[in-house]
């Protein structure tokens, strides 16, 4: 096969074969075909699209270019869930303790935080102890003795996603949706579950801005799973505005287990409910208000509390922080971020809000960055709230490495507040199956 000549067929228009989608996907995990051909190839993708039909072969040339995670000596459901990624979501923390606690199996692959989004590995390696870097043994064994365990991606899950993203990444090529949908189905596919949740965000903190997109990515992401016997659901909600108050590690992990603990309600709780009942609905409990019943009765009881403590100790973390936050990792300092006038919050920035989080040492500006687990934004307001003069908005978590006054200048600007209420968007936009 040459690659020039599947190039200018993709630039056409033009389908290529399941085969050449498997031969190009493996030579360039090999390194026989070059950066600048496989970045041609994805940017006629960008343009012209793929089938369904090459959708699902890419997905599946990219899980098996690496390990597939086997799952089979896990008894029981075993259910994923993925968001494609936010600002202040944190319902793993919460949603998979909860269906942990009705009986499913959760053996979750999480990575760590991208750009202005969090992520969920990175929040519990703020537990001091926390081993996020399981052998699959070990891995599969707290599964099958607690129900739930978070470890890293492994080295070599699905290499072609890693070479493809990094790629995609420097050629303004990431906002495809065959391409999206492939990077996040191949790695679902390959860690092993037999049903997927998802949670697609839409709004100006997501990937997918545009709700119609997210719809349609959706609706391309449950088609793979169907295809390759998953049963997969959709849920399409709102990241117009960051889904907790907390925003940054040790932040989320504290919130997360504020609502566990059932003192705090609210956005982040309602939806890690809904998702937590999707996965009971995709596996052992297929009556949906039954499943929701039993999501709210895991948490309410405090099962799903316990269920949590389990992981946490069963993966080496000091689950002492569940009575005592202040085991968490904290901040040097705190500065309040206060109103300079009155009015109504009309919405968020969302984007920017998790830019600030960066600057305060909550994410990663390069690769190689080191994290300050108690860096982050603990906000006060959210849109629709009445705000007074001198009031405040939120306060920043910062530490010796904070470039505080970017944070500060990024966050005031994310924060839009008005002289009126303006209508709320709803938290979930739809479901697809
Ligand atoms: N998340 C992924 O895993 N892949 C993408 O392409 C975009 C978001
Ligand atoms: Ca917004």
């Amino acid at each position: 096969m040459l690659m020039p000549e599947l190039i200018a067929r993709k630039k056409a228009g033009l389908a290529l074969s399941d085969e050449e989608i498997a031969w190009w996907v493996n030579s360039y995990v090999k390194g026989v075909i070059p950066d600048y051909q496989v970045a041609a190839l994805l940017m006629a993708i960008c343009f012209r699209g793929m089938s369904s039909r090459e959708t699902t072969a890419l997905t599946m040339a990219m899980a098996h270019s690496g390990d597939m995670v086997d799952l089979s000596t896990i008894e029981g459901f075993k259910v994923d869930k993925h968001s494609t990624g936010g600002v202040a979501d944190t319902t793993t923390l919460i949603a998979t303790p909860i269906a942990a606690a009705c009986g499913v199996k959760v053996a979750k692959m999480s990575g760590r935080g991208l750009g202005h989004t969090g992520g969920t590995v990175d929040k519990l390696e703020s537990i001091p102890g926390f081993d996020a870097a399981l052998s699959p043994e070990r891995f599969v064994g707290i599964v099958n003795r607690v129900g739930l365990a978070v470890t890293g991606q492994s080295g070599n899950l699905v290499p072609a996603d890693k070479a493809l993203y990094a790629l995609r990444d420097v050629t303004a090529t990431v906002d495809s949706i065959p391409l999206i949908a492939s990077s996040v189905m191949s790695k679902k596919i390959a860690a092993g579950a037999d049903a997927i949740v998802l949670d697609v965000k839409t709004g100006d903190g997501a990937f997918m801005r545009d709700l119609q997109d997210a719809f349609e990515l959706a609706r391309v992401m449950v088609e793979i799973g169907s295809a390759v016997g998953k049963r997969t659901v959709a849920l399409v909600t709102d990241m117009d505005q960051p889904l907790g108050m907390a925003v940054g590690n040790s932040l989320e992990v504290q919130e997360a287990l504020e609502v566990l603990k059932g003192k705090t309600g609210g956005a982040l709780r309602d939806l890690s409910i809904l998702l937590a009942a999707e996965m009971l609905a995709v596996s052992m409990y297929p009556d949906r208000p039954k499943a929701r019943r039993a999501a709210e009765d895991a948490l309410i009881s405090g099962r799903a509390l316990e269920r949590f403590r389990m992981m946490i100790e069963a993966q080496g973390g000091n689950s002492a922080i569940m009575d005592d936050p202040e085991l968490l990792p904290q901040p040097k300092k705190k500065i309040l971020v206060l109103s300079n006038r009155d009015g109504f919050v009309t919405g968020f920035d969302t984007e920017a809000v998790g830019r600030a989080a960066v600057y305060l040492g909550a994410g990663r500006a390069a690769k190689e960055d080191e994290l300050d687990y108690a860096a982050g934004i603990m906000l006060n307001k959210r849109a629709g709230d009445r705000v007074i003069h001198g009031e405040m908005l939120a306060v920043m978590h910062a530490g010796d490495r904070s470039d505080v006054a970017e944070a500060e200048h990024t966050l005031r600007s994310a924060i839009h507040i008005g002289s009126e209420a303006v209508m709320q968007r709803p938290l979930v936009f739809g479901r697809v199956t």
